[in-house]
């Protein structure tokens, strides 16, 4: 029997899928390449960085110097180098690239533009000389509140053109969330649009941004705003202007300001379990250098592919992966303003056909949504240019694996589910396309240069296979955060709190198998303990989701007088209401799955979860709902605040 501060786990999956021989034959990066990166890495830690960082960034003032551990948790990297990020992503790829497509935009209704490097450069160029002359400096804030359409993209890398520090606020937000980022920040700034379309609905951003402006965001002097929906919206005299009217009369070259390598980039506000938001914070260099090596090492990026990231730019994984590694990288990518299920289920394969996408990254709530409408949608497409499939954002379990790589990657294309936060800037641990032998729901082994372990509470290393604890980085990675904005305390205390200074604590619960493999439990809050034995919610989950009637189930615990705590599932059907029988079948299903002790005590059915607007189950909600408790927490982000009524009134 595991120890009682180990978090067991009782999922068991044996498949085991080599990287394809023709994939590895056609790949830019061979294993020996991969290889070789492991044994760099290994040998020696910091020079491994340095010659990444040698190898990749233009410096426009080289380092000496490579890592400064003197201040930890607080490291600094490349530190006495200077760079300028927009060089990185634009200038650099001028001569050999300028007619290259950078973006292949579709928006909501279907429209498509083809953005070249030297396009994207002198709007640019354009956008950054209008924020220098309305006063915008070098370490000045400017939030970014816009859809995901290329100026989005055009306003990030402009700041990283003058030095200013963007925060971009997902155009999901609410306008108390727009204004307590702004306040946080103090940004001087706000770049926004007049609306836009998603899924065919109005979203009103300015009339949002006008609210959050009424109501605090004291500091802003300008507010910039896009046309884009055409909508019928008041101008601030004085204060508000187009976009083009900004960019009217500004030259088209605009000479980059240098920044030391530490300098920061951005801000990305996330959401903490307790209290405001925590404002990430983002170094040039190193950030940089993440998402460029990710981008090469994960998913094989080479000249010839068509990159698609389907995260909104309002993320950290469309900061990663569309504004700054896939552009530095000088890749052609797929960006796109809609919704997957808009007008029909087939967006997605529909657009991988149309643009002739190579490789494809989304998360396991689309694939499960997708997978819910039915094989028929992919069928309907021929999906043969893709090679290589990505997720993010939670585990997938391995129904929904398995259904990505058969009708998706027609069992030809590697799937790499990554492991990485808003807090690590890219990719953690995941398999590397071209070299890693993929399991269903595990994101097997750290990157080169990425030392993940899991240790026991006592800070013990925990080395039985099967056996769960925490996930720690024991060294400092360039790609790292640097700080909380404005709360280095809760920097210090939130992720290098419980060991030292050097160990950074992510917040998930993770377990390895007998090859050493990682998967991830899920959030160390998440874990239940029954009877003693700590279980993670995502397994029970994924047996619940093996079954043929479920679509979707989250677990959530509630405190129970013999056990501890009881389990409570909450499940969507993928049809028909549920029954008292069938919820009797799915505990008995779980306990065939799992064993007995990750039976649960009650399942209930709803028609939808609580989730947040980056699709997140809100399970600290779902909690609430389980004891029957008055729901007292903040409902603000959540996506579809009708469903928290029903699931309440169908408690017993
Ligand atoms: C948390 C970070 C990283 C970009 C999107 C989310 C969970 C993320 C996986 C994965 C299992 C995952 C973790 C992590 N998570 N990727 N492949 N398998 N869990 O960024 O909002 O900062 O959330 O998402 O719990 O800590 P985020």
């Amino acid at each position: 029997m595991a120890a009682d501060n180990q978090i067991e786990s009782v999922l068991k999956e044996d498949r085991v899928f080599e990287p394809p021989r023709q994939f590895v034959e056609d790949a830019v990066l061979k294993p020996a390449d991969i290889k070789a990166l492991y044994a760099a890495a290994e040998a020696d830690h910091e020079a491994f960085w340095a010659d990444q960082a040698r190898q990749y960034l233009d410096w426009h003032k080289p380092f000496t110097q490579t890592l400064d551990a003197s201040k930890a948790p607080f490291f600094e990297w490349f530190a006495d180098g200077q760079i300028n990020v927009s060089y990185n992503c634009l200038d650099r790829h001028l001569a050999d690239r300028g007619d290259k497509t950078a973006i292949i935009f579709e928006g909501d209704d279907g429209e498509v533009e083809h953005i070249s490097y030297r396009d994207l450069y002198t709007r640019v160029c354009r956008f950054a000389n209008a924020l220098k002359a309305a006063g915008l400096a070098k370490g000045d804030r400017a939030v970014i509140y816009l859809p995901n359409v290329p100026e989005a993209a055009v306003a990030m890398l402009a700041c990283a053109r003058i030095g200013a520090i963007h925060s971009v606020v997902f155009g999901g937000f609410s306008a108390p969330s727009l204004r307590d980022r702004i306040d946080d920040a103090e940004a001087k700034m706000l770049i926004t649009a007049d609306g836009n379309y998603r899924g065919g609905k109005l979203i009103p951003l300015k009339e949002t941004a006008d609210k959050a402006l009424a109501e605090g965001g004291a500091t802003i002097e300008t507010v910039v705003v896009l046309k884009r929906a055409g909508a019928d919206i008041a101008m601030a005299d004085g204060r508000d202007v187009w976009w083009h009217d900004f960019v009217a009369d500004q030259p088209s070259e605009c000479e980059p300001t240098w920044v030391e390598a530490e300098h920061p980039l951005f801000i990305l506000y996330t959401s903490g379990s307790t209290g405001k938001p925590k404002g990430i914070q983002h170094a040039s260099a190193g950030y940089l250098l993440g998402a460029i090596c990710t981008c090469r090492w994960v998913f094989d990026l080479g000249d010839e592919d068509v990159f698609w990231c389907t995260a909104d730019v309002g993320w950290i994984t469309g900061h990663t992966y569309i504004a700054y590694g896939p552009t530095a990288c000088g890749a052609t990518q797929v960006m796109f303003e809609g919704v997957p299920t808009y007008p029909e289920p087939d967006r997605f394969w529909k657009m991988v056909d149309t643009h002739q996408v190579t490789i494809f990254y989304t998360a396991p709530t689309a694939i499960r949504a997708l997978m819910k409408h039915g094989d028929e949608y992919p069928q309907r497409h021929a999906l043969d240019s893709l090679r290589v499939l990505g997720t993010v954002g939670e585990p997938i379990n391995p129904e929904a694996w398995m259904w990505y790589r058969e009708l998706i990657g027609k069992s030809r294309c590697p799937i790499v589910d990554t492991w990485w936060q808003t807090e690590t800037g890219g990719h953690m641990i995941t398999p590397i396309a071209s070299y890693t032998p993929t399991k269903p729901g595990s994101v097997t082994q750290a990157l080169p240069g990425i030392d993940a372990d899991i240790l026991d509470e006592s800070g013990e290393r925990v080395t039985n296979a099967g056996a769960g604890g925490v996930l720690v980085i024991k060294k400092p990675w360039p790609y790292m955060l640097r700080t909380i904005w404005g709360d280095p305390d809760r920097y210090r205390g939130t992720y290098f709190g419980m060991y030292d200074a050097h160990t950074y604590v992510a917040g998930d619960s993770a377990q390895r198998d007998e090859d050493g493999d990682f998967r991830i439990l899920g959030r160390i809050d998440d874990v239940v303990n029954i009877s003693g034995h700590r279980l993670g919610t995502m397994e029970v989950e994924s047996a619940l989701v093996a079954h043929e009637a479920v679509a979707e189930a989250a677990v959530v615990s509630r405190p129970h007088e013999v056990k501890g705590e009881a389990i409570i599932a909450f499940v969507i059907l993928k049809d028909g209401e549920g029954d008292d029988r069938l919820a009797s079948d799915l505990r008995d299903w779980v306990a065939e799955q799992l064993g007995a002790i990750a039976k649960p005590e009650e399942v209930r059915f709803a028609d939808g979860l609580p989730k947040t607007r980056s699709g997140k189950i809100m399970r600290r909600l779902l909690r609430t709902v389980a004891r029957g408790d008055e729901i007292t927490q903040d409902v603000s982000t959540l996506e579809n605040p009708q469903i928290l009524e029903q699931l309440q009134a169908r408690g017993s």
